[in-house]
């Protein structure tokens, strides 16, 4: 299991004085040095939290793979190509919503978004997409040749407290997981992931990959960044 650590809330504490710290690229180290496999860090629109130059910092920079998620704009699809993440992870955006808050929609896309996967795929990344755990949309994204999908955890994560419905979303995740394996993609997972749901999520043995940001980022104020990683990557850890 790879754990790729979103970075994305170290700048929003960042942001909200308006100060050089703490630095997400600084974080970013620390947590390669805690055991992390790899870097995620969300480049939005508004740039509420990461920031142009954080992104070129952190591909200057880190060692391990950067996995840049944006919006598929036109916009983002240039930076990306300029700046040469290991991989893009396309996501939905809009401007009002609090963080990501549902797949891309993938099977009933229009043509830019095949175009922004080839454009990427020209420049030699990886493309991810993060989409719901449905089948259409796990088809649709292998149609798109991707080699990866990250599906979307939030409503497992949201079903914390009501046991049938988080083993519903499990099922659904696993189905989705299948499906995508069986067409050749890897699985990935993230949105919403804490050391109390992920246990359960890392038995479904398609997924290889875990983006998760929020709540390393929310343990580490108590325990600090290390301890946090590292408590992330041994509730990760497939028993
Ligand atoms: N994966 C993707 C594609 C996301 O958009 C996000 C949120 O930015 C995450 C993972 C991480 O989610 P969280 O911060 O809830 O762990």
């Amino acid at each position: 299991m790879r754990l790729h650590i979103n970075v994305d809330h170290v700048a929003t504490l960042r942001n909200a004085r308006g100060t050089t710290y703490p630095d997400p690229v600084a974080a970013a180290r620390m947590c390669l040095d805690a055991g992390a496999h790899g870097i995620t860090a969300h480049l939005r629109e508004d740039r509420r939290h990461i920031r142009d130059d954080d992104v070129e910092r952190l591909r200057g920079t880190l060692r391990a793979t950067f996995n840049l998620e944006t919006a598929s704009t036109d916009e983002m699809i240039a930076i990306a190509c300029k700046v040469g993440p290991d991989v893009v992870t396309l996501v939905p955006e809009r401007r009002e919503e609090r963080t990501t808050e549902g797949g891309l929609e993938v099977a009933k896309a229009g043509p830019s978004l095949r175009a922004h996967v080839e454009r990427l795929r020209a420049a030699d990344i990886k493309v991810s997409l993060f989409i719901a755990a449905d089948l259409a949309q796990v088809e649709a994204s292998r149609a798109l040749g991707v080699e990866q999908i990250e599906l979307h955890t939030g409503e497992y994560a949201h079903a914390a407290g009501d046991p049938a419905k988080a083993r519903a979303e499990l099922d659904r995740l696993a189905a989705a997981a299948k499906r995508g394996r069986e067409l050749g993609l890897e699985i990935a997972a993230g949105h919403g992931l804490t050391t109390k749901n992920v246990p359960a999520l890392v038995a479904i043995p398609e997924i290889v990959e875990l983006n998760i940001g929020h709540a390393v980022i929310a343990d580490a104020v108590f325990s600090g960044l290390t301890a946090a990683v590292r408590a992330m990557l041994a509730a990760s850890e497939r028993r």
